[in-house]
């Protein structure tokens, strides 16, 4: 697995298809062809009294999407860091693997999350310092 480059090469904001008429508004995420996986899961965060994430994950790739209110999202690869705010649900935070997340949820706000695999613990990093040197042991190996 390469985990050195870019943060744009691994962490994005991709537009959805927003499909508006007189009843309100669809909007259409087509997983498969944005992001190369089919979702094997999909969860949401809501009512959130205080910050989410705090992890990497080694190999789960991930789509959010703020289906409410205001998310704020700063990615981390151990060697930039970039905050992305998603407050539309026409748009979609795609993150790759190795890469630390921080989540702050507005008030209010849905945080819907399509995931590449299935829950597995192993596949956190929980611990900051565990995902530098987790990020360097690959890079090394790159
Ligand atoms: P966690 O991924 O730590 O949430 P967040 O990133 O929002 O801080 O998950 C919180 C708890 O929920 C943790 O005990 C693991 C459990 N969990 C599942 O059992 N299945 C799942 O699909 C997810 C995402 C979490």
């Amino acid at each position: 697995m390469t985990t050195r480059g870019a943060l744009d090469d691994r962490v994005g904001l991709l537009p959805l298809t927003e499909i508006h008429d007189s009843r309100g508004a669809l909007v259409v995420a087509e997983i498969y062809k944005l992001c190369g996986f089919a979702a094997k899961r999909f969860y949401f965060l809501y009512a959130a009294t205080s910050d989410r994430g705090a992890h990497a994950h080694k190999a789960l790739r991930q789509v959010m999407i703020a289906l409410a209110g205001r998310v704020e999202i700063t990615v981390d690869s151990g060697a930039e860091r970039k905050t992305f705010v998603l407050d539309s649900p026409g748009q979609a935070l795609t993150i790759k693997p190795v890469i630390w997340r921080d989540i702050k949820m507005g008030e209010g706000a849905v945080l819907g999350v399509l995931a590449s695999e299935p829950y597995d613990e192993a596949d956190y990093i929980r611990d900051y310092d565990e995902f530098l040197a987790y990020v360097g042991e690959n890079a090394a190996a790159d």
